[in-house]
């Protein structure tokens, strides 16, 4: 909106009110369109910003009380210890996703047409380790035994588990590994038992036991392959968690003696997905198969929250929550669906009769993925609204972008999704821009398109970020308002 050479030259006590003539035109110019104004330089990896806030994996949980079921969520990034070339960071972050994403839709398709998912990625993925978790974000602290253990949060999958000593194989973690030999509140998981039956609905991977060199034994060894290459395998156990004031006894989890990946320093993982092992279902008796969440965003590298039941004493919300049922499908049981309906740039309602499928809600997958036709229709509306920049070439799977280096400021259209029920997502202003180079020199639209138009659609972790996300699994709904998530 304002270019930077303009606003050096001026007397600085005419810049707020110029700027507001400037806006104030704008809105003239664009009639009612709905834009917000976005500050170009002012994030975590800007030249200009020396942000070393480095921190550790673990955070804190929060209050005491009915807040006490709420985690602290930290981006991961902010726990890697390195130091960081953004500008290699971001843009790895994109080529990561898009291979994340096509292993997904080999699932899906392998899920619906009844093949295991298994032989299928195994043949068309390269198996590149620990893609999957590497774009899983966001991590949270419990303790488990008495140990704190860091955890990465994953919706699409449903065993929650931690390295575990003794160990044949591990990555590196920031803390210790996980001992049961220390811990009376251990116990085995046995093979007889219907826990390690209910292994192959939760991670499609039976629970095996039987002989072990000839020893007869009875444990209930687990595998979760994540489709890419990465996989954790070990003793399915139970074991006392605790995190506030919420504490479980005989909590199921997998004690991974053989981890693969690239799970960048976290102790495990936690299984927010719908089958009979993941956390929610292991605690519906105390939060009523509901939680919830808030993304922070990295650019300002501040913290989110985790929160389990429908604690509405912690949500900040700064708009009425709206509810959309979870579509039913009982061929991708353990993924979140939702029926998007419509969506608009700027207030105009886009027009394509491909809305009113299913899209998968994600918190693994960082940019949101639209059938080609809608994101045909959104990428048109937005280069409409958004006219006057410098474009600059696309890169990997973005291919609607800017060269924003001279501008301070910018206001960009409001990207709104509708889902079935009048239930809306208004993408944060965070959410709608991709920094591929730090400096702002690229900048792309922050949605892609898939590359056909029978796939399924996702909604990424990045236009997830500052909204209050409530999944009922009871009532079968999901529950969208914004949200500040700075903690
Ligand atoms: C876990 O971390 C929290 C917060 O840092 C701390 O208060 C608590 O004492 C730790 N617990 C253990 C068992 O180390
Ligand atoms: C399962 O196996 C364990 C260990 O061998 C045994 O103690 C237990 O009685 C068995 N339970 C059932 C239900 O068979
Ligand atoms: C949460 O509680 C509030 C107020 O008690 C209620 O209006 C809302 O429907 C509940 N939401 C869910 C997901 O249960
Ligand atoms: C937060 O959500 C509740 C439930 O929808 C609503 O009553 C309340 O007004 C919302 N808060 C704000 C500030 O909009
Ligand atoms: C989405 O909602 C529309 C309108 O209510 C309906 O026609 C369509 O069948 C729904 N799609 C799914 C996948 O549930
Ligand atoms: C971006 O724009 C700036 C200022 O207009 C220019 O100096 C720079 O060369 C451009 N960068 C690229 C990569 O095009």
């Amino acid at each position: 909106m304002s270019k930077k050479e303009t606003f050096l030259s001026l007397n600085l006590s005419l810049a707020p009110l110029l700027l507001l003539l400037l806006f104030l035109l704008s809105c003239v110019v664009h009639g009612v369109e709905e834009k917000k104004i976005f500050s170009v330089h002012n994030n975590i990896w800007s030249p200009k910003k020396s942000n070393e806030a480095l921190s550790s994996c673990f955070s804190h949980n929060l209050g005491k009380g009915r807040e006490s079921n709420t985690l602290e969520m930290k981006h991961r990034e902010l726990c890697s210890g390195k130091t960081r070339d953004w500008g290699e960071k971001l843009r790895r972050a994109l080529v990561l996703d898009n291979i994340r994403v096509q292993s997904l839709q080999l699932r899906i398709k392998a899920m619906t047409s009844g093949t295991t998912a298994q032989s299928v990625s195994q043949t068309q993925i390269p198996l590149t380790s620990g893609i999957k978790l590497q774009t899983l974000n966001y991590i949270v602290t419990v303790e488990l035994g008495g140990k704190n253990m860091s955890l990465i949060v994953d919706t699409g999958s449903d065993l929650t588990w931690v390295q575990c000593q003794p160990c044949k194989s591990c990555y590196n973690q920031q803390g210790p590994l996980y001992d049961p030999s220390i811990s009376s509140s251990y116990k085995t998981v046995f093979c007889n038992s219907s826990t390690c039956q209910d292994l192959v609905a939760a991670t499609g991977n039976a629970g095996l036991c039987g002989s072990n060199n000839g020893v007869e034994k009875t444990t209930c060894d687990y595998i979760v392959s994540y489709g890419d290459g990465s996989y954790t395998r070990g003793d399915l156990a139970s074991e006392s968690i605790l995190w506030g004031e919420t504490k479980l006894e005989n909590f199921v989890f997998g004690c991974g003696r053989n981890n693969k990946g690239l799970f960048g320093g976290a102790s495990g993982l936690m299984g927010l997905g719908r089958s009979s092992v993941s956390l929610v279902s292991q605690t519906l008796k105390t939060f009523n198969g509901v939680f919830s969440y808030c993304l922070p965003s990295l650019e300002d590298g501040a913290s989110g929250s985790l929160s389990f039941g429908n604690e509405s004493s912690v949500y900040k919300n700064s708009t009425s929550f709206s509810y959309t049922p979870l579509v039913q499908n009982p061929q991708l049981h353990s993924f979140y669906i939702l029926n998007l309906t419509g969506a608009s740039i700027g207030g105009v309602e886009l027009q394509t009769s491909s809305f009113g499928r299913g899209i998968l809600i994600d918190s693994g997958t960082v940019i949101t993925r639209l059938p080609p036709s809608i994101y045909k229709a959104v990428k048109t509306e937005f280069l409409k609204q958004f006219s006057g920049y410098p474009s600059a070439p696309g890169y990997s799977i973005l291919d609607t972008c800017f060269n924003l280096t001279s501008y301070e400021d910018v206001s960009i259209p409001t990207i709104k999704m509708f889902f079935e029920g009048n239930a809306e997502l208004e993408v944060d202003v965070t959410g709608v821009f991709y920094f591929v180079k730090p400096d702002a020199s690229l900048v792309c639209l922050a949605l892609a398109s898939l590359s056909y138009e029978n796939e399924v659609g996702i909604i990424g972790n990045y236009q997830q970020k500052n909204q209050r996300v409530i999944y009922d699994t009871k009532q079968e709904r999901l529950g969208i308002a914004g949200e500040n998530c700075s903690i």
